[in-house]
Formats: structure tokens, C-alpha cells, sequence
């Protein structure tokens, strides 16, 4: 009896008709498994007569090879509908992230230090920067500060183990070391020598031990170092008076200069901003109250000679602020040690749109 027709049709319409890898295994087993038609064909041939069998085998073996390859087929094609239908079930909407309910917001600290930079970018400054851990004598000894001079006690400092050397170090407790750093530079050095000017800003991490709602132990100033000859205050005040307008975005903020204390500049002021508190609410640029907002003054000649610069020839001014001071003051922020709590909801109110830089023309806050 001759099954070959039968069974070779029957198998192949049934792996034709399987809709899904599970019943095209079912008709594998059917087929080609233990007790599968195929294999029982292979089971009759010890009752052939010797001539038959070679002919008989190698009739079973196509059989399977031509069962098997279908199958593969199958499944292939079974594998990839699959394949396609988890694709569209398990789709990814990539535009979900911009839906503005789900878009990132910049933090107030970032989009002032970018605000910062469009203002002063303006009036030529560019950036510098300087180390967290920061040597004693960058910190202090350069800048007037003597060590165990009382003027040390001005700041709350976090004192680490010395390095290596043994030269003592310190969380730098304000952005100017950077001031020092930056003098000592060969490269301003002969930009100055050649007439040019200097002129950076420093944002950056300063430290303090002190925790209340106006101060945390970690918090940020941008430094200003200007350096030029015939540098005088009158410079100092001009600049101050144009970045308090373009950044707070008012037309004139009245300034108040008095008369203060800095070890590294002299004569020293520490600057104040017209603001009024109508109905509890602060608005910034006229009124009867003053809020300070930094400290500054024309750079000491022991600074500038501590860092090879000839006082004779060049003047300079300087001041330092406190990021967080300047935000919360545009921005309306109550408490200080919120800005590192990270907490969502309070970067959801205070936050910035990440896709638009401040600038000048198209809005420093927009
Ligand atoms: N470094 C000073 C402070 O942290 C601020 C300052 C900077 C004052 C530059 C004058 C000039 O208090």
C-alpha cells in the first residue's frame, strides 16, 4: 500500500492551515514525531523485502525533508506576524515626551546662570570657572585674606584634610579664588599686556556651614572680574546698573552703593536694589524699600599683586552674588532650602521650558 500521496497532501494542507506556532507544532508532532505518520512510515520498512528498502528509505527520508522544510516556512511566516503584531501592540509613542504636561523643565538655578550669561555676555564677559575643593591660598591668602587674619571668620568654612604636600584645603566658600586663578593665567596675562581687557563672570558651587530659609550649607554666586587700565567705579556702577535692569527686565532700578568691607577690594560697596512690598507682593525697580543684592568693589592692589599684576598699571573691579538670592528675588521663591529638595510639583511651578535660551532679544524669562 502506498500512504505517500496521502500522507505527504494531508501534512502539508495541515501546516498550510496552522495559525499560530502552536498548532504548526501540533502538526510537526502529527507528522514527524515518535508515532507521527511520517516516522511510521520509516517503522515499516523492516517488514520489506531487501530489495524494496533503500528505495522505500530514501522515499521516507524526502518525505521528510519536504515535511520539514514547509514547516520551517510556516513558520517563519508565523514568527514574523507575531513579531508584527507585538510591534503594533506594544508601540511607543515617542511624542509623548513633549506633550507639555510630560516635557523637562529646566531648574531656576540653570536658567539664571543662563540668564546671566545672555546679560553679561553682552557686555563681552565670558566664563571661567575654577575647582570645588579649592587650595587655602586661592581661597583666602590670595585674596588679602592672611592666614589667621579675623577676616577668615567672615566665612563659615568647611575645612578638609591637606593634601598630599600638605597644603591645606577648603569647600571654597565663595566664587573668587576663581578671580586669582584666572589672573595668574599667562594667557591673560599677555592678552593684558597687548591691551586687552579682562572680563569673566563665575557661576558656580560655593559652601558655607549655614542652613536657614535664606542660606544652605551648598548654594551658588556668579563672580565678576573686570581688569582693564583706568579701569575706576564708575565703571563698576554702569555695569551693575545695566545688568539689574536687563535682568530683573524693568526699565531703571534704582541703586544704592554703601560703603561695606571686603578684604580683596577696596574701596568695597555692597549694592542695594529699589523694590517696593505693596500687598505682601515684591516688585522690583521702584518703591520705598532697598534689598541688598551683592557685594563689590574696585580689586585690591594686593590682590592684583599677588597675582602679578603691576596695580600701577591696571585697575580693576569685581563683585560676587548669590544665584539662589537673585532667582528667588525674580521669581518670587519664599525658602531657599527649596531649591533642593527636588521635588517635582516645585519644579513644575518654578521650572523653565527647556527649549527656549534666554536672550536679549526674544526674552530673557519668557
Ligand atoms: N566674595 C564675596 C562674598 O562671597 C563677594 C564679593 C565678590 C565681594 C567680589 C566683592 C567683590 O561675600
Amino acid at each position: 500500500m502506498d500512504d505517500f500521496p496521502t500522507i505527504r497532501a494531508e501534512a502539508l494542507a495541515a501546516i498550510e492551515a496552522a495559525g499560530d506556532a502552536r498548532a504548526l507544532d501540533a502538526v510537526r508532532v502529527a507528522a514527524l514525531g515518535k508515532s507521527g505518520r511520517v516516522t511510521g512510515l520509516m517503522k515499516t520498512l523492516g517488514g520489506l523485502p531487501a530489495e524494496e528498502r533503500k528505495a522505500f528509505g530514501a522515499r521516507v527520508n524526502a518525505l521528510k525533508d519536504e515535511v520539514s522544510a514547509a514547516l520551517d516556512v510556516r513558520k517563519g511566516l508565523l514568527d514574523g506576524a507575531a513579531l508584527t503584531a507585538r510591534l503594533e501592540a506594544e508601540r511607543v509613542d515617542v511624542s509623548l515626551p513633549v506633550r507639555p504636561e510630560r516635557s523637562g523643565l529646566l531648574h531656576p538655578i540653570g536658567q539664571t546662570i543662563d540668564e546671566l550669561c545672555a546679560v553679561f555676555g553682552d557686555m563681552g564677559f565670558t566664563w571661567a570657572e575654577g575647582p570645588d575643593i579649592e587650595d587655602d591660598w586661592h581661597n583666602f591668602t590670595a585674596l588679602n585674606i592672611p592666614p589667621d587674619h579675623p577676616a577668615r571668620q567672615m566665612q563659615d568654612t568647611f575645612y578638609l584634610p591637606p593634601r598630599a604636600d600638605g597644603t591645606p584645603t577648603v569647600l571654597r566658600t565663595h566664587t573668587s579664588p576663581v578671580q586669582a586663578r584666572t589672573m595668574l593665567d599667562p594667557e591673560v596675562k599677555k592678552m593684558l599686556a597687548d591691551g586687552g581687557a579682562l572680563r569673566i563672570i563665575v557661576p558656580g558651587r560655593t559652601f558655607r556651614v549655614d542652613s536657614d530659609a535664606t542660606h544652605a550649607p551648598m548654594f551658588h554666586q556668579v563672580e565678576g572680574l573686570v581688569i582693564e587700565r583706568a579701569i575706576h567705579m564708575g565703571h563698576l556702577k554702569g555695569c551693575l546698573a545695566d545688568f539689574c535692569r536687563a535682568y530683573f527686565e524693568v526699565d531703571s532700578v534704582p541703586l544704592k552703593f554703601r560703603p561695606s568691607y571686603f578684604p580683596f577690594t577696596e574701596p568695597s560697596a555692597e549694592v542695594d536694589i529699589g523694590c517696593s512690598w505693596k500687598g505682601g507682593e515684591l516688585r522690583i525697580g521702584a518703591g520705598d524699600s532697598w534689598l541688598e543684592i551683592l557685594g563689590s568693589g574696585m580689586v585690591h592692589p594686593n590682590v592684583l599683586r599677588n597675582c602679578g599684576i603691576d596695580p600701577d598699571i591696571y585697575q580693576g573691579f569685581a563683585f560676587g552674588m548669590g544665584i539662589e538670592r537673585i532667582a528667588m528675588l525674580k521669581y518670587g521663591i519664599p525658602d531657599l532650602r527649596t531649591f533642593y529638595d527636588s521635588d517635582l510639583r516645585w519644579l513644575r511651578h518654578y521650572g523653565f521650558s527647556a527649549l527656549e535660551s534666554p536672550s536679549l532679544t526674544g526674552g530673557l524669562s519668557r
